[in-house]
């Protein structure tokens, strides 16, 4: 049995993801009321993995150090590396002297999959491989890295982002490397993005005769870049882990339905849940409907209002909106009905905020 490391990446800039990102790493944005990163622990947490080391960016390196701390939670070691976000490589690049001479498994700190990665280990393991990489068929393959398989499970091309696929497979975000990986790091040039990009490095691998192989994803994959795949991911993970948990208080005119999540000193007054729906510490709900796939944060409160499919985070306040759907709501940030019988919008909003009215 090989001892792995693993590495995961949670710098970048998290654009499409603004004004969220200001505040915070995208890796950081709950669904079901837990941060997209703590997911990724519990796959490397869940294969045994104890020495992670994880890339943060200057920027919020500290919101993530502040969540995983020494990773004891999940029972591993973190250590931190900053890094400019100059691609997947150059971050195993910046990793070099924790990585030592171990085999490694890398995992991108924004995606989540439907599955752990305690099969792969063993892959790699028993087939005494220089890199694993896991693959799954999409639809827009010209915004991934794609890959052409040989038909006995070798790996034999990789594109990074092809005008034309010569497939539809592309890399998903868990990749399993042997050290020989630095030597084919060392041979690429960065890309018209200019950045070392790591299926460059896995085609160098292949240049160079080593055993490159792969493993096709069964489950879903989500790369939670977007508002839309946040809500996406949410909708999934309520679906599939939210049980029924009460641990608040609800009133006799309150009525619940459906697997439901209510968290300590969160009060439930006059309203209607219907599940899939997680709610957080003390959250205070009142005269109002939660509809299904919706996660509210600690310390939120809603009042005299309707939400549907939303993730809405701590510290926020909705009072009189009849009806909020699809929506993403960040920390501290208040949506309240106006008095003043005038059908006027007035917002006080942050830099690339989007409202649709
Ligand atoms: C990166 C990789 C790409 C992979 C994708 C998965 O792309 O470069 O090969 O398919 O992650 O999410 P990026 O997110 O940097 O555009």
């Amino acid at each position: 049995m090989v001892n792995l490391k693993a590495l995961i990446l949670s710098g970048g800039k998290g654009t499409r993801l603004r004004p969220l990102t200001f505040t915070t790493a995208k890796q950081l944005i709950p669904v079901a009321n837990k941060p997209i990163l703590g997911y990724v622990l519990d796959h490397i947490s869940r294969a045994g993995i104890t020495d992670t080391g994880i890339i943060i960016a200057p920027e919020t390196g500290e919101y993530v150090k502040e969540y995983v701390k020494e990773g004891t939670a999940w029972g591993i070691n973190v250590t931190y590396m900053p890094q400019e976000p100059l691609g997947l490589a150059h971050a195993v690049k910046t990793a070099r002297d924790f990585l030592g001479e171990d085999s490694f498994v890398m995992c991108l700190g924004d995606n989540l999959l439907g599955e752990g990665i305690n099969k792969l280990v063993d892959k790699f393991n028993r087939e005494k491989l220089d890199a694993l990489i896991l693959l799954k068929e999409v639809e827009n393959p010209t915004t991934f890295g794609v890959a052409v398989l040989d038909g006995k499970g070798n790996v034999v091309k990789l594109i990074e982002k092809p005008k034309e696929p010569p497939s539809n497979l592309a890399l998903v975000g868990v990749y399993i490397f042997s050290p020989r990986i630095h030597e084919a790091i060392e041979k690429i040039k960065p890309s018209w993005r200019n950045e070392l990009e790591i299926t460059d490095a896995i085609q160098e691998l292949i240049n160079m005769g080593c055993r490159v192989r792969n493993e096709i994803l069964n489950s879903w994959w989500l790369d939670t870049g977007k508002k839309d795949d946040i809500l996406t991911a949410n909708s999934i993970i309520l679906d599939e882990y939210l049980k029924n948990e009460m641990y608040g208080s609800l009133d006799n005119k309150s009525k619940v339905t459906g697997r439901v999540k209510i968290d300590k000193g969160s009060v439930v007054t006059n309203s209607i849940i219907r599940g899939p729906v997680a709610i957080g510490r003390n959250v205070s709900i009142e005269n109002s409907f939660i509809g299904p796939y919706t996660s509210i944060g600690d310390n939120t409160s809603i009042v005299d209002s309707s939400i549907e499919h939303c993730v809405i985070l701590s510290n926020v306040s909705v009072n009189g909106i009849e009806r909020l759907e699809d929506s993403l709501l960040g920390k501290d940030v208040n949506v309240s009905k106006n008095h003043t019988g005038r059908k006027a919008l007035r917002l006080m909003i942050g830099d690339y905020s989007e409202i649709e009215a």
